[in-house]
């Protein structure tokens, strides 16, 4: 990825406003941050070696955890928020999370619980928690039954995507972002995928924060952003995260293209479409083998959207949309299309 002049994107919800600023160096605006947040220490949560840590101009303990939904538990967020305990910590204080999407889904969890709440930066370093999971509030932990059934909304108060951390990342965990990009041909920026890759960010992250603003809770418009995801999520907690988030999502797009297709909302043309977008981001498009629908189904139907039966966002005539009560027979018949 090219070096990109830094580009801001403001998030504007009731929970809080904030920038979202985007490019090479950007971490070294921290201090800044902090002292705008006048916060007079930090916790820095981090899943990131010490020579990535960005000054934050204050006394600083670094906390340091893995990144992997596997550490993504209620029991991390304890031990984060005792810590946080026995350092003092007080909301005029702030925490700072370094990490991918699962550290920004935790730490922001920790921070909004700690003593009812206390200001959080993200400082996301994979493209996966750059495009999607930094913005917009979510927090979240994972529990036996399935991802992300606890959480809050806690917005940060900043969030610096920095360029420069993409160039650490393996192969397989920028593919992974690429799955979030996927899906937003889908949901609002179609052609997304034909950009280079740095203004298919600003454009994800703007397209998010146009989508949280209008909706920070879930109540509505927001599902459009878990385009794939009920699939997703079920594929991650099937195959016990060995499927990254961003490859679960690629997949579960292709699927939500063929469950449109069989459910008649969309043409086999546009089905075709969703493997073609997924497929040229060189993202997986099939379940893995051995996976049966028994499983999937019942993973589906814990689904948080799942309030009324199956439910999932499907692309339709009038775009992209929440739909509930998707006969169990459509889903079998999608799942069983290659
Ligand atoms: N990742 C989907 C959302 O933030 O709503």
């Amino acid at each position: 990825m090219g070096a990109v002049e830094p580009a801001t994107v403001a998030v504007r919800t009731e929970g809080g406003s904030y920038p979202v600023v985007i490019g090479a160096g950007v971490r070294h605006r921290l201090p800044g941050v902090i002292a705008g947040l006048r916060a007079g220490r930090v916790a820095l949560v981090s899943a990131r070696p010490e020579e990535w840590l960005p000054d934050t101009g204050v006394p600083t303990t670094v906390i340091r955890l893995e990144d992997g939904e596997r550490g993504k538990t209620l029991s991390a967020v304890e031990a984060l928020c005792e810590r946080f305990a026995e350092i003092g910590l007080s909301r005029a204080d702030a925490v700072v999370s370094c990490g991918g999407g699962s550290t920004t889904d935790l730490v922001g969890l920790a921070a909004a619980l700690y003593h009812r709440g206390v200001p959080v930066v993200h400082l996301p370093t994979t493209l996966l928690a750059q495009v999607d999971a930094s913005v917009g509030g979510k927090t979240g932990v994972n529990l036996r039954q399935g991802k992300n059934l606890v959480g809050t909304y806690w917005q940060p108060a900043a969030v610096l995507c920095d360029q420069e951390f993409l160039s650490t990342l393996p192969q397989r965990e920028l593919a992974s972002g690429y799955g979030e990009l996927a899906r937003c041909h889908f949901i609002g920026e179609p052609g997304l995928y034909r950009l280079p890759l740095a203004e298919q960010v600003r454009r994800s992250v703007a397209l998010k924060a146009r989508v949280v603003e209008l909706d920070e809770r879930d109540s509505g418009l927001r599902h459009v952003l878990n385009y794939g995801h009920t699939l997703g999520h079920a594929l991650e907690t099937a195959t016990g995260f060995e499927l990254r988030h961003g490859e679960a999502v690629a997949i579960g797009t292709v699927f939500a293209g063929r469950l449109a297709g069989v459910l008649g909302r969309i043409t086999a043309d546009r089905v075709a479409e969703h493997r073609d977008v997924v497929a040229s981001y060189r993202l997986p498009v099939d379940v893995p083998a051995g996976l049966g629908a028994d499983e999937l189904i019942g993973l589906m139907r814990r689904d948080k959207k799942a309030t009324r039966g199956l439910t999932f966002v499907l692309d339709g005539p009038s775009g992209a949309e929440l739909v509930h009560e998707v006969p169990e027979e459509a889903v079998r018949t999608a799942l069983s299309t290659g």
